[in-house]
């Protein structure tokens, strides 16, 4: 055996390849499952107990200096192939093809932003770690409220309370406390729940939220604001309705259900065969947190509605797993235009 490996290493040192192949031939020669040093591994078994040691150095001093050697080998042959690379024509127009695209969730963010714009509501943002002031207390969740287990909080300091912001609705309060009426502006951002990620739900997703404050503003307008939205946003022949909810900061509160963008209402396996889809939350603001916001409860009023954009955009582009959107795969984020 000795011999043998002493052959083999004087062997290792001219080894020669000019091509991938005749590459890929020698590491399946030595190296490989069936390959000569494989073989020599085998025979170790019959080896004398005394030389063992001895011989188990030697082999993997073999097997190292023709990993060596066919990595000597495999940098010499891309050396040939970059080298030649210079040599290409530099009149040749550019490939543009890798510029980038932008993300679903943005185009649809940039869509929902733009259709409220066209109405005069202005865009304001706040920031993702929260006090409890304006992630609960003053949207009306008393301390101890079970309200508050309607969303699982990542809690980042305790007593007084920090937190992720679990909606967007935080940023209703810092635009209330920084502003007079009238008030007219919708909040876009990232929201976090402590939640199992499925293909319906994440513990991070987006949501835009609206509010408009003033002098004698009714539910009818936060319907047909919404109706406008929902045209808008999926085809003109949409249809609404409004079904009764609870939320702790508006009262009355209800949720929006759009006929099935899919099936145009006939029912479908989106819809589950109802017609309808949930796509937000909504109400008009309770007038206590007007007032934690010092707006005068008696001579304000107004609405608020939320929607996650994950929501709509699985809709929108019939997405039917919300992991897609986090997991950054360019074959699924190539699909969506640039805008
Ligand atoms: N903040 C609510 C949620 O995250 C949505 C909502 C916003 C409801 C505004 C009513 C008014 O579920």
């Amino acid at each position: 055996m000795r011999e043998k490996i002493e052959a083999l290493l004087a062997q290792a040192q001219g080894l020669k390849a000019d091509t991938e192949a005749e590459l890929e031939a020698l590491k399946v020669k030595y190296l490989g499952r069936k390959g000569i040093v494989q073989e020599l591994f085998q025979d170790f078994k019959n080896v004398p107990a005394e030389e063992k040691r001895e011989m188990g150095q030697k082999l993997n001093e073999l097997k190292d200096a023709i990993q060596l050697e066919l990595n000597r080998l495999k940098e010499q042959l891309e050396g040939k192939t970059s080298q030649s690379c210079t040599t290409n024509d530099l009149t040749l127009p550019v490939d543009f093809s890798d510029l980038g695209a932008r993300h679903p969730l943005s185009i649809v963010r940039n869509q929902i932003c733009t259709i409220f714009g066209n109405i005069g509501y202005t865009v304001a943002e706040g920031p993702e770690i929260e006090d409890d002031w304006h992630i609960f207390t003053a949207l009306n969740f008393p301390l101890e409220h079970p309200a508050r287990d309607m969303q699982d909080t990542f809690f980042i300091e305790k007593d007084p309370d920090i937190a992720l912001r679990t909606h967007t609705s935080s940023v209703q309060i810092r635009t209330m406390e920084r502003n007079k009426p009238p008030i007219r502006s919708i909040f876009p951002g990232r929201v976090y729940r402590n939640e199992a990620i499925s293909a319906r739900a994440h513990c991070l997703f987006h949501q835009v939220e609206g509010l408009y404050i003033d002098e004698n503003v009714s539910f009818a307008d936060l319907k047909q604001t919404l109706y406008y939205f929902a045209k808008e946003m999926f085809s003109s022949d949409t249809k609404i309705r409004l079904r009764p909810s609870y939320f702790p900061f508006t009262e009355p509160s209800a949720e929006m259900d759009i006929s099935c963008n899919i099936c145009g209402g006939k029912g479908c396996n989106i819809c589950k065969g109802s017609g309808w889809v949930e796509i937000l939350g909504c109400g008009m603001v309770d007038p206590n947190v007007l007032e934690n916001c010092g707006i005068d409860s008696k001579k304000y009023t107004g609405f608020a509605f939320g929607m996650g954009v994950e929501r709509i955009t699985m809709l929108k582009y019939q997405v039917n797993d919300l992991r897609l959107f986090f997991e950054n795969d360019l074959r699924f984020l190539k699909q969506f235009e640039t805008v």
